[in-house]
């Protein structure tokens, strides 16, 4: 029998295929020199972001989510994409076996330790001076009032330990406060959703 996918993990690429659309096109746009390069999408939700990618020549393509539903929107369509159903805090993976790794609104919605280990996680299965790229939200002096309040009720309509997380997330400066700069170090950044994500790609260091 042909398993009912979760209202969320079906509701997810419609609800947000428009606001996100310039910023699924920057991120490929940072990749571009890694074609060749073997790239991991860590909490890769339905994969939206991969599929890009390969839709523009990029073939080494491995994600992983908790979330089983969204692995199975991540893997229709027959897109050259290997899924992973594991946890982006202990992937298993051998150390330094990838070229780059995704991490696309995936630290916001987790509370501080976690999201530290998911850092660590991203730190030991790059390779040396590997890149780490990072998408989630900011709010500072360059973030707009729309980009505030709308990212706030999107974030309010998540509710529950997501909401909290988030909070917390923007209340310790986001990215400033997680990133250790021993471990990686910035090439790129660039602001979207009117100041209030941010688009980083570190190398490991
Ligand atoms: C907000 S979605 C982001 C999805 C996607 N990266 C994007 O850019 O649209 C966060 C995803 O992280 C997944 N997730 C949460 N905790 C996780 C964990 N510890 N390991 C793997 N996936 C996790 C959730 O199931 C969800 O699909």
């Amino acid at each position: 029998m042909k398993k009912k996918i979760s209202f969320d993990a079906w509701i997810y690429d419609p609800f947000l295929f428009i606001p996100l659309r310039r910023v699924r096109k920057i991120v490929l746009e940072c990749l571009s020199d890694y074609r060749r390069a073997k790239i991991l999408d860590l909490c890769c939700g339905t994969g939206f972001q991969l599929k890009l990618l390969a839709r523009n020549g990029f073939s080494d393509l491995h994600c992983l989510d908790l979330s089983e539903d969204m692995l199975s929107i991540a893997r229709k369509k027959g897109y050259p994409i290997t899924t992973y159903h594991v946890d982006a805090a202990a992937t298993g993976f051998e150390d330094r076996s990838f070229d780059v790794v995704i991490l696309s609104f995936a630290l916001h919605e987790k509370d501080a330790f976690t999201a530290r280990k998911v850092l660590e996680e991203a730190h030991r299965v790059l390779k040396m001076k590997g890149r780490l790229l990072i998408v989630d939200f900011m709010f500072d002096d360059e973030t707009r009032l729309p980009g505030r309040l709308g990212i706030t009720a999107v974030e309010r309509i998540a509710g529950g330990e997501h909401y909290r997380n988030f909070k917390n997330y923007i209340a310790m400066g986001g990215l400033k406060n997680l990133l250790n700069p021993k471990d990686f170090t910035e090439l790129r950044r660039c602001r979207v959703l009117t100041g209030g994500g941010i688009i980083g790609l570190y190398e490991k260091v």
